[in-house]
């Protein structure tokens, strides 16, 4: 565990009592696909009576308060040198595997089954083979859970640090107790950015999204990193916001990262894919794009 680490207690470090529990949150925000979150929609899931929700808010608060500016580079530095581990990709997934669900071990399918559901959905409609690996990837970046990170520095809607909070990101409210909100250069439309400048100048909020981009980038083509990069940045994809970034080229790829969301969000299924038959197509799929072993 890193030192800065040690100020979070227990449950402000796993306030969920699982990763999967901000995206089954997620699902009841966006139930369909298409769907953005209206005013509406959104007062009624906020009064929606349910304890879950109540965590839900805890770990956004967390989130919000969290995630500075300074906070992101720290986390880039840390983590960005890829110098923690080293593993080949199947032993990848059975790591990512060891985050389980304490509460409902027998519910909730684990990491790898969501992957593959996913990975298949995308594999059944027809799309190129890369994006199949994009589905069977895209959340790799979790096992930084496993390196000690809290939750909320690993899941939650993405958006974009050092610039003013789109009030369309979930619990917006929660904003003014990050140290940010003070920083008059943070709070202006464009921040420390400049108008246009693409999203790849942007930081984003730490996550498994950034991660797992950076462990890809040499090994798919820019339409499925997109993907990766950017699939939990829902105030972009779903909502439209922070069109004063973007350059042409995010705008060129927005229908990407739109066609891979629905497959993540509603490919969930309590029957779990058959992997022995499955097992010999993936093998040659992550032989044909990735090395050997994979850097964390
Ligand atoms: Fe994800
Ligand atoms: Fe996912």
């Amino acid at each position: 565990m890193i030192n800065d680490q040690k100020k979070f207690t227990e449950k402000e470090l796993n306030p969920l009592s699982s990763l999967d529990v901000w995206e089954d949150d997620v699902l009841e925000r966006y139930p369909e696909p298409d769907t953005i979150a209206t005013s509406k929609s959104t007062e009624e899931y906020r009064n929606y009576d349910d304890p879950a929700r109540d965590t839900v808010k805890e770990f956004y608060r967390l989130n919000h308060t969290h995630q500075t500016f300074d906070f992101v580079q720290e986390k880039r530095n840390n983590y960005l040198n890829f110098n923690k581990k080293e593993m080949p990709v199947w032993e990848a997934f059975q790591f990512l595997n060891q985050l389980v669900d304490d509460s409902d071990p027998d519910t909730d399918l684990d990491q790898f089954q969501h992957l593959l559901q996913t990975s298949e959905a995308i594999r059944r409609d027809g799309h190129p083979d890369w994006m199949v690996l994009v589905g069977l990837m895209h959340d790799m970046g979790k096992v930084l859970c496993l390196f000690g990170e809290p939750q909320w520095a690993v899941v939650g809607d993405t958006f974009p640090v050092g610039c003013a909070y789109s009030d369309k990101i979930v619990y917006p409210e929660f904003f003014k107790y990050n140290s940010d909100f003070s920083i008059p250069e943070y709070q202006t439309k464009y921040g420390v950015y400049e108008k246009g400048c693409g999203l790849r100048n942007v930081n984003m909020s730490w996550g498994h999204d950034e991660y797992v981009y950076q462990m890809m980038k040499d090994h798919l083509p820019e339409e499925g990193l997109y993907m990766l990069r950017y699939h939990s940045f829902y105030a972009w994809h779903r909502e439209g916001e922070y069109e004063y970034l973007l350059d042409d080229h995010d705008r060129s790829m927005l229908k990407w990262v739109k066609l891979f969301n629905p497959y993540d969000l509603y490919s969930k299924n309590p029957e779990p894919p058959d992997w022995k038959k499955l097992k010999p197509y993936y093998e040659d799929l992550v032989a044909k794009y990735l090395p050997a072993t994979l850097k964390f």
